[in-house]
């Protein structure tokens, strides 16, 4: 027989350690964005509990904003950015196809030698970083893995598109997942659906722009088939989420839905029969649904208005273009 293999080693557990956000200082009201489509502040509001979004500067990038998010999550997890062996960034609009936006965030950071890449799973791409995470770190694969969701939609919508122009912000998230006593993070319930893959989409791909001489191509969202999917479909993931923690919504200490639209968020509540005494992210208002970026950034925010302590179980679900999902229970840092 050959020589046997060393197998690896890894944690026991794993669970968030530090959790940091990045928001663009430019705040763009719903009056300014109703100079470019007709609608109107009201029509907004009411139809997707919006009421400013932020927009990266021209010349801000992915890369800046997971640069400021990574750094703030790994000062708050009591690390220094040589300790970290992996970073996963979850976005669709890093505007090169290559390299990741992660390579240069880890060189960066400071990060020496830490493997990086980018994930494509839409608004589910932090949740699908932290399933990663979590199984990195118990696989023995990493010990300490920063996820950040970061997007900037600002570049990739049509702001004449009234289907769209509203909706959209941009910003970035991040937490730091490593070694843990205790489980901290729950088994991740996920898939896609891939027959509804033209739902959410770029307009066209690269090789039309050279060979068609299309427009830049910007996104385009079927949103009523998108709300229907999200309001009926997801509930259920979130339920099974619980299912395989272990726990119910009563124990739950907080609800981090993404940030796609207040009336599903609202919806899912209502399907979940979420208990009154646990508080919902409700960032959306002032951040705009940011993708990958928004369940991260309402975990700090909740966090930082003291509407949930560290320590306490949130339930996470991610889902968007693809069509993808991604759900699980972790324990706030
Ligand atoms: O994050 C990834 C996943 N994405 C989502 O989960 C987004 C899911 N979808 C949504 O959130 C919603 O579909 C939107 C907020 C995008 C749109 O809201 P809606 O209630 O689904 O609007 P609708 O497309 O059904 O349009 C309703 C009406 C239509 O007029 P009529 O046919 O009833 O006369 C539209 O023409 O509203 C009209 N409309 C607008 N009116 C003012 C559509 N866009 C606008 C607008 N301003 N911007």
């Amino acid at each position: 027989m050959s020589a046997a293999l060393t197998a690896p080693q890894g944690a026991a557990h794993a669970r968030i350690l530090g959790v940091g956000g990045y928001r663009p200082s430019r705040v763009v009201t719903n009056a300014e964005i109703c100079e470019r489509i007709d609608s109107s502040d009201e029509w907004i509001r009411e139809r997707s509990g919006i009421e400013s979004r932020r927009w990266a500067a021209p010349d801000e990038t992915v890369i800046d904003m997971s640069l400021a998010a990574a750094g703030k999550a790994i000062a708050q997890a009591g690390l220094q950015p040589e300790q970290v062996s992996a970073i996963i960034v979850a976005t669709v609009t890093h505007p090169l196809q290559t390299p990741s936006a992660a390579a240069a965030v880890a060189h960066r950071l400071g990060a020496t030698d830490a493997a990086a890449f980018d994930v494509s799973a839409a608004c589910a791409g932090f949740c699908y970083g932290v399933a990663m995470a979590n199984d990195m770190v118990r696989g023995g694969s990493a010990e300490h893995v920063v996820v950040i969701g970061c997007e900037k939609l600002s570049d990739f919508t049509d702001s004449y598109d009234r289907t769209t122009a509203f909706i959209f912000g941009d910003g970035a998230g991040a937490v730091v997942i490593g070694p843990s006593d205790e489980p901290g993070i729950s088994a991740t319930v996920w898939g896609s659906d891939g027959s509804q893959y033209d739902a959410i989409t770029q307009r066209a791909s690269w090789i039309d722009v050279r060979d068609h001489n299309v427009e830049f191509p910007t996104l385009t969202m079927q949103g009523q088939k998108v709300f229907r999917w999200a309001v009926w479909q997801m509930a259920p993931v979130a339920k099974r989420a619980l299912e395989v923690a272990g726990i119910t919504a009563d124990d739950l200490d907080a609800f981090i839905p993404h940030q796609a639209n207040m009336r599903i968020v609202d919806a899912m509540v209502k399907t979940l029969k979420l208990p009154e005494h646990v508080p919902v992210a409700r960032d959306i208002r002032e951040t705009g649904n940011t993708s990958a970026a928004s369940i991260p950034l309402a975990m700090e925010r909740m966090l930082e208005a003291g509407e949930v302590k560290s320590g306490g179980l949130a339930l996470l679900i991610g889902f968007g273009a693809g069509l993808v999902y991604a759900a699980q229970v972790v324990r706030l840092p």
